[in-house]
């Protein structure tokens, strides 16, 4: 199936706080951004990409592009204030007529193409988006009050902590958004967008721990260890 790769990359990385955007710090010598890109263009059904940039580095963006993809169908686009807006507005530059979607995070640049393969391989004809997760090792409480004080245990054998790609029907996904605006409805990733507003049958594949997303300095550090080594 002919996909496109919808990447949002316009966050600041506030906790990180490198003083540049998250994406473009260099890994290995390989700007952050660039080595997610590059697992996905190398599926030949990934027949165009679509990157989000904060507002005020689409240039820098774009030369990164021209030098790494000269020949690929990859486009920079300016991102929003939101993750959930900078897919969307990604989403509307399409060029090309794939029938799905693989949002991924700028900032999970560890994916791996057998992770990719098996979200690809979850959306069978009755599946309306594919999510990879992973289980949670840690014991989860909810807590309220102030100070906080411990309210339950939550049961952990039913959660999984959900990473991207997400694989979405294309016109599904163009359908969640737009009611996601119409309604002003928000939530952290765009499956969710589909679960509430019923647009179809979600599941869940395998995630990858080694697919994890660059949150702070000492996720920078691991990551970069890792593709050091690769
Ligand atoms: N993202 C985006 N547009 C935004 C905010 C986030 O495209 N307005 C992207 C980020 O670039 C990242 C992904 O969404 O690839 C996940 O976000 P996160 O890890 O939170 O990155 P940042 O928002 O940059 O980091 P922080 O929250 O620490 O500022
Ligand atoms: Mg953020």
């Amino acid at each position: 199936m002919r996909f496109a790769l919808l990447m949002p990359a316009a966050g600041s990385g506030v906790r990180l706080g490198a003083g540049t955007p998250k994406a473009l710090l260099e890994m290995a010598g390989v700007p952050m951004f660039v080595w997610a890109v590059r697992s996905f263009v190398a599926f030949a059904d990934c027949v165009e990409a679509v990157i989000a940039a904060p507002p005020d580095s689409v240039n820098a963006f774009q030369e990164r592009v021209g030098k790494f993809f000269p020949k690929t169908n990859v486009q920079v686009v300016s991102g929003g204030s939101t993750r959930q807006q900078s897919v969307s507005l990604a989403l509307r530059e399409l060029r090309t007529d794939c029938e799905a979607v693989a949002i991924h995070d700028a900032a999970r640049p560890l994916v791996s193409f057998e992770l990719i393969q098996r979200v690809l391989d979850g959306l069978t004809d009755d599946v309306a988006a594919v999510v990879p997760g992973i289980p949670v090792a840690d014991t989860l409480k909810r807590i309220g009050g102030r100070p906080p004080s411990i309210v339950a245990t939550i049961d952990r054998q039913d959660l999984l902590a959900i990473q991207t790609p997400q694989v979405v029907r294309r016109e599904i996904g163009v359908e969640a958004h737009r009611m996601a605006e119409e309604t002003q409805f928000a939530a952290t990733d765009d499956v969710a967008l589909i679960e509430h507003f019923d647009l179809g049958e979600t599941r869940v594949v395998e995630g990858d721990p080694r697919n994890f997303k660059i949150t702070t300095q000492e996720d920078l550090d691991r990551a970069r260890v890792l593709l050091e080594r690769r």
